[in-house]
């Protein structure tokens, strides 16, 4: 497979600028939160992409999008993917390079008039991001059946609406089953951005991810007693504000003190009443707690939920938490991260392995068929944000790799 065959970046670049247009938000970024209209505009435009280009398109009955192209054979596929929802402050490359770069290398092969002996196909998963609905990763969970349909339809979002009642009111209740995909699917590639400072900041073009860190998020709800703020005296509250404040602050001490690749983040907190002269009766607050180890993301949940209990108690303060999602950490398919690593010295890229801090799609595909992940830099190691950005060059970097490699798995 030496013929030097390399996808056309500036098609993928092209597709990734229109894809960012649907739910365009001010500074470049996007808004197309799982299952809402911008999340159904979005799904239209890659699905149509995927019909013009000749593929078979089914939709399962969680909204999971996969296009197949043909094999010689009639045999399991390579499949590619990624997702194209992305947080209300995202940027344009998270998950959509993955699913387009996937488009792009179909689209190489049908330019050079190449079938492979397996089939190749390209998914965007539902809800990936989790950040409308937990737990994160949804779909792929679905799909490789580790997720009841019932259980993730019936699922209510920060807006109260039900995946069920989203996913079928934007049209993506399709009718293919979930689950079942062990021996299914021959392998899967995840083409993505880094999200993180390492590789632009040690000159590295490619990421050979070696897999993902755990992950563990947890809701909690803080019942208090909302009170005038001028009269009651400080003895006297039960300020579930001040609770937060603590939680919130000692997560960051544990993730410190810890160091290695302990990570926490308190991304959510809704105080209520939220008022200028009304001490806090309610808060509900995320606590987004990660580290590659297990042992030691035990060690960090036990110490914040411990300290949780022990702050609200001094205050008075009702305490509850539900787990809203907890993956374990995720090795990928030991001679697939070789051959990313292996196809990317021998295009002349710059690679180190490295762990991936976000969770991603493979990590679930990976309980079903070896996965493996490709990275591309992120500038300034910026994720999340509108200014998301990776150079048109990183990107045909990775889809060149992202092609060599699943031309070698597909035969
Ligand atoms: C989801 O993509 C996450 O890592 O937060
Ligand atoms: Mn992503
Ligand atoms: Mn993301």
């Amino acid at each position: 497979m030496q013929d030097g065959l390399r996808i056309d970046g500036e098609r993928l670049c092209r597709r990734i600028a229109e894809l960012g247009q649907v739910g365009a938000i001010a500074g470049g970024g996007v808004a197309r939160l799982a299952l809402t209209d911008e999340d159904r505009a979005g799904r239209d435009l890659v699905v149509g992409w995927m019909r013009e280009m000749g593929l078979a398109v089914t939709v399962d009955a969680l909204g999971n999008v996969v296009g197949v192209r043909r094999g010689r054979e009639d045999l399991a596929p390579v499949m590619m993917g990624s997702h194209i929802d992305t947080v209300r402050t995202g940027g344009r490359y998270d998950g959509n390079l993955g699913v387009l770069g996937g488009l792009e290398v179909l689209a190489t092969l049908d330019d050079a008039g190449i079938v492979t002996r397996r089939p190749l196909a390209v998914a965007f998963f539902t809800n990936e991001e989790g950040s409308r609905f937990q737990p994160d990763m949804m779909g792929s969970l679905a799909f490789v059946g580790e997720l009841p349909l019932e259980k993730a339809l019936a699922t209510a979002g920060i807006d109260g609406a039900t995946v069920g009642a989203e996913l079928a009111r934007i049209g993506y209740a399709g009718p293919a089953p979930v689950g079942g995909k062990k021996g299914k699917v021959h392998a899967y590639v995840e083409l993505h951005v880094e999200q993180g400072p390492v590789l632009e900041a040690e000159g590295f073009t490619i990421g050979a991810v070696e897999g993902v860190q755990g992950i563990s998020w947890s809701e909690f709800t803080l019942t208090g007693q909302s009170n005038h703020a001028g009269t009651t005296p400080m003895r006297l509250r039960h300020d579930a504000g001040l609770v937060a404040a603590r939680i919130t602050t000692f997560a960051r001490q544990v993730a410190t003190e810890m160091g290695g690749h302990q990570v926490a983040t308190v991304g959510l907190l809704t105080q209520f009443p939220n008022l200028v002269n009304v001490v806090a009766n309610r808060v509900v607050m995320t606590v987004d707690l990660r580290n590659t180890d297990e042992t030691l993301l035990k060690e960090a949940e036990r110490r914040v939920f411990a300290f949780a209990e022990g702050a609200a108690k001094e205050e008075g303060v009702g305490l509850s938490r539900r787990t809203l999602a907890r993956f374990e950490p995720v090795a990928f398919d030991a001679a697939l991260v070789g051959r990313v690593e292996a196809i990317a010295r021998e295009l002349g890229h710059e690679v180190r392995r490295l762990p991936s801090g976000a969770g991603h799609d493979a990590q679930i595909l990976a309980s079903v068929c070896p996965a493996c992940m490709v990275f591309v830099p992120s500038a300034k190691g910026v994720s999340h944000n509108v200014e998301e950005y990776t150079s048109p060059s990183d990107i045909q970097a990775g889809g060149d790799v992202l092609l060599r490699l699943v031309r070698e798995l597909a035969g």
